[in-house]
């Protein structure tokens, strides 16, 4: 039996893999952050299941700020495999947070290499990289040679792990991997991302559960989503490859957000029409003029990252990665998972 530690096992990315990885024999160790209110409902179904804790899976309190903990918990734990998912991973409020994002997902990067490095454990290593590293695009599509231009302190943090890792590499010999991750969404991404936030704002809009219109920032800037079941498959893969490499993961489609508000409208048979322009610009169904989409510049970034689109070609050759689930669909899966809550919710009450 294999043994995997994840550091932000309770995240969307974590509880996916933690539950693959649970599914292929493995012994799954997360650690989580003390906080002062509970912050594992995702992964609450495994947590309480008799069959899985314990057994399966083990958590331990740890923070990537902390070196001491992070040693000991390599130590106790010894394992295989390492995804460190840990992050301040908002890159709006990485501009608020500069110095602790800098800790967290730059600093706390090099803690866990250290550490292994010191403590000899010979596991493999996979960092969470980011698409924000192409920032202000050098190229389209981007591919693992792209050069980075890094738009936030968020993906200069990440900029940093990403070169420590191949330092240690090269340096030391480890196993250590980037996996170059374009955006990532599921019914389980956190309700301040866009896609997210929109889903949800939807359901409320179309069944009357809220009346004012949906606040969003840029809904020009144009990502490359994709769905994170299957890009913590990816990471699995990435480990599996005969020897340590970067690989990028994406669909190789970009869309605007403007698109992913018409798409989950569209899920509800609406139509959106837009007038204004900017700051002024608003959205309203077609069917009956409601005000549905409003811009506030609150969310506009101070720098933004306009385009991303990802070719995933060197993944697919190297480790048999495709992506099969695609916007329209991912669109769709979200909205349902968010229309059965709102109508379970309204069930209870
Ligand atoms: P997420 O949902 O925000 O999860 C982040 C995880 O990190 C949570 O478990 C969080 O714990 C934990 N964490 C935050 N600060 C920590 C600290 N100081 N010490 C220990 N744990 C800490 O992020 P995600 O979407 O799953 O993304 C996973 C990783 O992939 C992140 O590193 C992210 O930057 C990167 N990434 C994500 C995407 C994407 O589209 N999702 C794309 C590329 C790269 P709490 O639950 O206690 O907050
Ligand atoms: N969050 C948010 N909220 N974003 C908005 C809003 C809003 O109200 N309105 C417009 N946007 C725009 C942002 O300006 C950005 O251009 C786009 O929507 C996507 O924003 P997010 O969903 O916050 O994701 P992100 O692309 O900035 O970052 C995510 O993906 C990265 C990979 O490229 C995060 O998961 C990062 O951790 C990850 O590295």
């Amino acid at each position: 039996m294999k043994t995997a530690l994840i550091t932000g096992v309770t995240g969307q990315d974590g509880s996916y893999l933690a539950e693959l990885l649970i599914q292929k024999g493995y012994e799954v160790h997360g650690m989580i952050r003390r906080s002062s209110s509970f912050n594992t409902s995702r992964i609450d179904h495994l947590y309480n299941d008799p069959n899985v804790l314990h057994s399966k899976l083990f958590l331990h309190y740890g923070d990537m700020t902390d070196s001491s903990n992070l040693n000991r918990i390599l130590d106790r734990v010894k394992p295989d495999e390492i995804y460190n998912l840990a992050a301040q991973s908002h890159v709006k409020v990485s501009f608020e947070v500069p110095e602790y994002t800098a800790e967290v997902d730059g600093l706390g990067t090099l803690r866990i290499l250290d550490a292994m490095k010191e403590t000899q454990v010979g596991a493999k290593f996979y960092q969470a990289s980011t698409s924000e590293l192409f920032g202000k695009v050098q190229e389209v599509p981007q591919i693992e040679t792209t050069p980075f231009y890094p738009r936030s302190p968020y993906a200069v943090a990440k900029l940093f792990s990403y070169w420590t890792v191949v330092n240690y590499r090269e340096a030391y010999n480890l196993f250590a991997c980037n996996g170059i991750l374009f955006n990532h969404e599921s019914p389980r991404r956190g309700g301040t991302f866009v896609t997210r936030k929109i889903t949800q704002a939807v359901v409320r809009i179309m069944r009357g559960g809220q009346s004012t219109p949906i606040k969003l920032g840029n809904i020009n800037s144009q990502r490359d989503w994709g769905y994170a079941p299957e890009y913590v498959e990816g990471m699995w893969r990435v480990l599996q490859s005969a020897s340590p490499s970067d690989y990028l993961l994406a669909t190789n489609e970009t869309h605007t957000v403007r698109e992913f508000i018409e798409q989950a409208f569209a899920y509800f048979g609406e139509n959106i029409y837009w007038e204004g322009v900017d700051e002024s610009e608003k959205g309203f169904l077609r069917s009956n003029s409601q005000l549905v989409v409003e811009i506030d510049p609150y969310y506009y970034r101070p720098t933004e990252v306009d385009l991303l689109v990802g070719d995933y070609s060197k993944a697919k050759r190297e480790l048999g990665w495709e992506p099969k689930v695609k916007f329209d669909e991912l669109v769709s899966i979200m909205v349902r998972a968010d229309l059965e809550n709102y109508e379970n919710q309204n069930e209870k009450h």
